[in-house]
């Protein structure tokens, strides 16, 4: 399936809402952290992956803020977790010269976690070939009122005039500025629903849904999904002759 993949029209960012953990679990009978454990496997593949091809920025949803209502043993496992693998997995992502940012309410993360985070995007923020970006007790709804308020104080201080508040600004406000919107949206596991991800950046993102339960989605499922999005014609509002000439 590789080979079919036109690397002249890659995504340059691809954001996936890694869905499906828990089912997986109790699939094989097992308690949802296991589930949550195996999906680390699929990430790490992914990011293989998406570096290998030449993907330019790779967003995960990793945990949103709704998520911080699921029962309290559920959290902990998921920030235990979250603190193992940025520790394991560090070194990997310099070796392959993979940049760790994240975006997200990271102060509503606890201490331990926040340090290791900051630890490892320290060490890897010189690194060119991909970006990896994690969601992190994000939500869209949280990001958008919080550049409102960002925004309201900075008229109220006459840094900036109504007048020049457009979509380059209101973008430079979020904490996706640094990164171009994702040309292709990807949720497993069945569900076909943004959960509060990203609503600003994909208006015109190509969504892939696919049935895998996250801890399986593997290589074959990543390339899948670029080469459905490689079949799409998209038109941003414009007819197809447009596009063809
Ligand atoms: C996704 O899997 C991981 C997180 C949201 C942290 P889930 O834990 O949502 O798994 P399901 O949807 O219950 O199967
Ligand atoms: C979305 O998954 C959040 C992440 C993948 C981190 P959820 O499993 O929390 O989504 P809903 O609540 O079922 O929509
Ligand atoms: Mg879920």
């Amino acid at each position: 399936m590789k080979e079919k993949i036109d690397l002249s029209k890659l995504p340059r960012h691809i954001a996936v809402i890694m869905d499906g953990n828990g089912r997986w679990a109790k699939q094989k009978g097992r308690l949802r952290v296991f589930g949550h454990q195996n999906g680390v496997l699929a990430v790490r593949e992914t990011v293989e992956t998406a570096a290998e091809l030449g993907i330019k920025f790779l967003t995960l949803y990793a945990f949103s803020t709704e998520n911080w209502n699921r029962p309290k043993f559920e959290v902990n496992a998921l920030m235990e977790l979250l603190i193992s693998t940025i520790r394991k997995e560090t070194k990997t992502l310099t070796d392959n010269n993979i940049r760790l940012e994240a975006i997200g309410d990271l102060d509503s993360l606890p201490s331990g976690c926040r340090k290791e985070l900051q630890e490892a995007m320290d060490l890897t923020a010189g690194n060119k070939r991909m970006s990896l970006i994690l969601a992190l007790s994000y939500s869209s709804k949280w990001e958008i009122l919080n550049a409102v308020k960002k925004i309201a104080t900075a008229v109220e201080k006459k840094e900036i005039s109504v007048n020049n508040i457009n979509e380059s600004l209101f973008n430079s406000f979020l904490c996706t500025a640094n990164f171009p919107d994702p040309e292709l949206l990807i949720r497993t596991s069945g569900e076909q629903r943004i959960s509060n991800f990203l609503l600003w950046q994909i208006a015109y993102s190509e969504l892939y849904f696919s049935e895998k339960l996250w801890p399986d989605f593997r290589k074959e499922d990543l390339y899948a999904a670029i080469l459905d999005y490689q079949g799409r014609e998209r038109r941003f509002g414009k007819t197809s002759e447009q596009i063809a000439s």
